[in-house]
């Protein structure tokens, strides 16, 4: 089964993927957790490249190529292959990045991206995908507070964070089967429980339960 996180920065959706993680092991269930771009050497790469502060001249052409070729690679490489053996992948951020963040935050042509995405993950897209929903706002101050990382892609202006949130939200709702929305304005503790009562409905029965 093949789970992604995906919303806004500072929506705490990569500190509460571990926790999640240990709880399904804790059931039974053979788990990977990854993120991206990254999570192969050849992607780890292109990561530092895109989040390089020096790489001002980045054009958006190639970033969305830089993306898609750190995610073809993750796919082939760890995804694909660890899902023909009953594990559960669980990914911080994939293809609804680059609908949401490029699509929506940049105004890329949606169905180019959508052909795009289809070439670069062969199709491969996730089961269940958990939207950690924010206010703006709240999230960039969350992260800056943090002293997390802050790179080159936080530093765009607000408009643009607002049009990938109502990408996220557009996307969910064309596909209610695959999200689940959840609050990430609430409680560590009370989004981590959100995260698990909705799993459970979800999840095959595992080995030992
Ligand atoms: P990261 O430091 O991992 O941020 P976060 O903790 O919020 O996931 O940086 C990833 C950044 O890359 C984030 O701003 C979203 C952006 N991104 C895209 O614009 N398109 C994509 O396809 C992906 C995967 C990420």
């Amino acid at each position: 089964m093949f789970i992604t996180l995906e919303g806004p920065e500072g929506s705490g959706k990569s500190s509460q993927l571990p926790v999640l993680a240990e709880w399904l092991r804790s059931k039974g269930y053979q788990v990977f957790t990854t993120r991206e771009p990254g999570g192969t050497v050849i992607g780890d790469q292109i990561r530092a490249i895109l989040s390089n502060l020096d790489n001002v001249s980045m054009q958006p052409r190639t970033e969305i190529l830089l993306f898609l070729s750190a995610r073809a690679q993750l796919v082939e490489e760890v995804i694909r292959p660890l899902l023909t053996q009953k594990t559960i992948v669980l990914c911080d951020r994939y293809a609804d990045s680059t609908m949401a963040y490029q699509g929506y935050g940049h105004g890329v042509d949606l169905d180019t991206l959508r052909k795009l995405l289809d070439f670069a993950t062969g199709g491969l897209y996730p089961d269940i995908t958990f939207l950690f929903d924010l206010d703006i706002q709240t999230g960039l101050n969350r992260r800056r507070n943090s002293g997390g990382e802050w790179n080159r892609l936080d530093a765009y202006a607000i408009g643009f964070h607002e049009r990938v949130r109502k990408g996220y939200l557009e996307l969910a709702a064309a596909e209610p089967q695959r999200w689940i929305k959840i609050d990430a304005g609430q409680s560590f503790d009370q989004v981590q429980l959100d995260l698990q009562n909705a799993l459970i409905k979800r999840l095959p029965i595992a080995a030992n339960i």
